[in-house]
């Protein structure tokens, strides 16, 4: 059989998304499968790249090089006895456009579906439907660019008038931290503001509050299993882009130390989440815990970071899930 791996991407994860993929590409089971590499540009232009029998040495063997890669059209991928595996991460690929295109295509995926990842690749509808279940989330403020260029004011009051100081401001719609950032004051606020619309015309702005983070891993369609919890130690007051990827300012502590009713009351919502956004496949869900042990759900990763060192495969690891094992199981949960 093969797998069509579909990487790089338009998103500001373009970068991670290799990562991610060159970390895959070492631990499919290559007995039974061939990997076909496509690789999607920045600028969303889709190109083959060659047929793997075996794991690749170097990363390089990923990026765009005109002997072996040719430019396709989307429908070129079309074919029988194939399955992609999106390894996407943020917009244009984690948010149920690449999921909704297979599904026209009639092409098997890896992963959730078109509604999932559009509700878990939004802070607003996750936020909307997560209060509709009754998990706890940290107050929050929903924004439009409209309701901003209309009236600042306006906005302040209603940022100030339900949350307090330190606030997290954040584009709807992106992952990795990309376009975030802390206000501690009115003027951050309105830089903050204004860097977030940069990046989507719909904003949050959360309370910023003391916590711990805190994730669990989710794998499943109808029969979801979870992860116990393992948490990102940071030594950097806030966890961004930099720090995640560039400066390697974070260690994980897998399972995290917390007493057992958090790892399972976590589990237990992270299960309801996943469920409550139609999840299939896999999913991150990330949490804030507070040191009186008030845990309040912060988002779903529909593809979360993949790379040897990710949370997410080592969280299965903990449980006794290899990586390859891991991999393996995504692709038959794409076939069931
Ligand atoms: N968005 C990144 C890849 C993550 O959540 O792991
Ligand atoms: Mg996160």
């Amino acid at each position: 059989m093969k797998i069509i791996a579909l990487y790089g991407g338009k998103s500001a994860e373009h970068d991670i998304s290799i990562l991610s993929t060159f970390s895959m590409l070492q631990a499919f089971y290559y007995d039974y499968y061939q990997v076909q590499l496509v690789h999607i540009t920045k600028e969303g232009k889709w190109f083959r790249g060659p047929l793997l029998t075996q794991a690749p040495e170097a990363i390089e063997t990923l990026h765009l090089n005109n002997e072996t890669f040719e430019e396709i059209k989307i429908g070129d991928i079309v074919e029988e006895n194939a399955v992609v595996f999106p390894i996407l991460h943020g917009p244009n690929g984690e948010d149920g456009t690449i999921q909704g295109m297979l599904e026209t295509l009639n092409m098997p995926y890896v992963g959730t579906g078109v509604l999932s990842s559009a509700c878990g690749m939004d802070k607003i509808m996750t936020k909307h439907i997560l209060q509709q279940i009754g998990i706890p989330q940290v107050p929050y403020v929903a924004l439009s660019k409209v309701e901003w260029l209309a009236d600042q004011e306006k906005v302040f009051e209603k940022c100030e008038g339900s949350l307090i100081y330190p606030m997290f401001v954040k584009p709807a719609n992106l992952g990795s931290s990309v376009g975030i950032s802390k206000a501690d004051t009115k003027e951050e606020l309105q830089a903050a503001i204004e860097t977030a619309l940069k990046y989507d015309r719909r904003i949050v702005v959360e309370q910023g509050i003391d916590a711990r983070e805190i994730e669990i891993g989710v794998l499943g369609n109808d029969e979801v299993r979870t992860t116990l919890a393992g948490e990102i130690v940071k030594d950097v007051a806030f966890y961004d882009y930099e720090s995640k990827y560039i400066d390697n300012q974070v260690t994980l502590q897998i399972p995290a130390e917390i007493p057992a009713e958090i790892h399972e009351q976590a589990r237990e919502y992270a299960k309801n989440a996943y469920i409550a956004l139609d999840g299939s496949g896999l999913s991150r869900c990330d949490f804030f815990l507070t040191s009186n042990n008030e845990l309040y759900l912060n988002e779903l990763n529909t593809m979360p970071g993949f790379t040897q060192f990710s949370m997410y495969p080592l969280l299965w690891q903990e449980m006794g899930l290899k990586y390859g094992d891991l991999i393996e199981e995504l692709i038959q949960l794409a076939l069931n």
